[in-house]
């Protein structure tokens, strides 16, 4: 057998998504040469990395031929095993295919339409604004990341899921055992990331198991009642289903959209002259938004199963065999984007950007994600006359979800 390619580690190892530079290098080179590099580590099922937007979107789009099946999220296999042991192996949306993914999907779907969305727009607009205020009150510094993208992107979701603001900091908490528990600073005092892992879980079911049965009992008008009291193919879900329903809207719904929001700010503030764009032409924002989600790609990949063999970029990939899809490395692909490492807010193919994926599985929440931050951006360069970085950012270390976790910013507010 050909020896591994140690390139493939940037796909596995927590840490190098942290060092973006070298990431993004890496993944040029890749797709340059070995765009469908096949990866083997130790304790994982060997798997192949995908690395041009073309090949990303055309296996994205194939939900006949490249299915999800139950493990859709690269991982150690003795995580997975060790999970299905306790009988508490993810079960999401996105680990199904078919007319089980068509009939979970259909449960929530008409929350996420993009009138549904709209009509949220109040409130959105509410939360955006109590929180730049809170940023001016708090003298025009803060942590950006964790004082206003988190905290704001966690209201908005847990708004349309009738979760109490009492219970989001649990929520992130929770959030964050499950998608940074490589991340030092998330494991704190446990000892390794699958306890983190076991524990999370269990915390989201215990939470959810007492949110169902209060919604059951006195249905509301949310998201939580919907999830609590559906059906699919007319049966109730069951326990397993439901729990899983609930943590992957809890869990999709901000972290992903807060890394986008502080990524995206991040690469703003170091071009003041992007900035200034902005500023002189507000129309420009949707597609800023565009841009930003393109320069972050939060969700660093899925995997997919080939049903039957396939050839991709020339490479030849057996049935049954795994693909990873990388977004962060398709969204820098200079077959796609002209100068893919210049940020620019007036780039004219933004939203040909692959970060919500594509096909059935495309993102459920891409409206909601765009329009937090299509409603943010501006009422921050309006309320300010200047903002700028005031420290360095610091990276989470996670292959799955992450991006920039703290970003200090300091601001002179009109
Ligand atoms: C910038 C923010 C976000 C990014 C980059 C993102 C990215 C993604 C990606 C890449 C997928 C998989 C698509 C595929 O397999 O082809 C996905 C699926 C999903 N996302 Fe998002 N997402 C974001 C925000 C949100 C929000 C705000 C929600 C709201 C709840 C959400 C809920 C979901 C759900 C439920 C799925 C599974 C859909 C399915 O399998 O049918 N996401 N997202």
């Amino acid at each position: 057998m050909a020896t591994p390619d140690p390139r493939g580690d940037i796909f596995i190892q927590p840490a190098a998504y942290a060092d973006q530079e070298v990431w993004h290098a890496t993944a040029a080179e890749l797709r340059r040469e070995a765009p469908v590099l096949r990866v083997e580590e130790e304790g994982y099922t060997p798997f192949w990395a995908v690395t041009r937007h073309e090949d990303v979107f055309r296996v994205a789009r194939d939900n006949e031929h490249f299915l999800n099946t139950r493990n859709s999220v690269l991982g150690p296999d003795a995580q997975f095993e060790f999970l299905g042991t306790l009988g508490i192996e993810p079960s999401t949306l996105i680990h199904m295919d078919g007319e089980e993914h068509e009939g979970h999907r259909a449960l929530a779907n008409d929350w996420f339409r993009p009138r549904a969305v709209a009509k949220r727009q109040e409130a959105i607009d509410q939360i955006a604004t109590e929180f730049v205020e809170r940023f001016r009150a708090s003298g025009g510094a803060c942590d950006f990341a964790q004082d206003i993208a988190v905290p704001y992107t966690l209201r908005v979701i847990m708004s349309i899921f009738g979760i109490p603001q009492a219970d989001e900091p649990t929520m992130l908490k929770l959030t964050q055992g499950m998608f940074g528990a490589a991340d030092p600073e998330y494991l704190g005092d446990l000892s390794d990331p699958i306890t983190l892992l076991t524990d999370t879980i269990r915390q989201f079911d215990e939470y959810f198991q007492g949110l169902s049965d209060e919604r059951r009992a006195h249905p509301t008008d949310d998201l939580a009642t919907v999830i609590a009291t559906g059906e699919v193919g007319g049966c109730p879900m069951d326990h397993h289903a439901t729990l899983w329903y609930f943590t992957i809207v809890a869990t999709a719904g901000h972290d992903t959209t807060s890394f986008a929001l502080s990524g995206g700010l991040e690469a703003l503030l170091r071009r003041q002259d992007q900035v200034t764009l902005l500023r002189d032409d507000p129309s420009l924002i949707n597609n800023a938004v565009d841009e930003m989600i393109r320069w972050t790609s939060p969700v660093r990949h899925f995997l997919r199963y080939l049903t039957e063999p396939a050839v991709l970029s020339g490479v030849e990939v057996p049935a049954g065999d795994r693909l990873l899809l990388s977004y962060p490395s398709a969204n820098r692909d200079e077959r796609m984007f002209e100068d893919p490492m210049g940020f620019d807010v007036t780039r004219t193919n933004a939203n040909r950007m692959i970060a919500f994926g594509g096909g059935e599985h495309f993102c459920l929440g891409s409206t909601f994600a765009r329009r937090e931050l299509r409603t943010i951006l501006p009422k921050l360069l309006e309320a300010t006359e200047r903002i700028e970085l005031a420290g360095e950012p610091e990276w989470a270390q996670a292959n799955f979800v992450g991006g920039v976790k703290h970003l200090p910013v300091a601001a002179t507010f009109h």
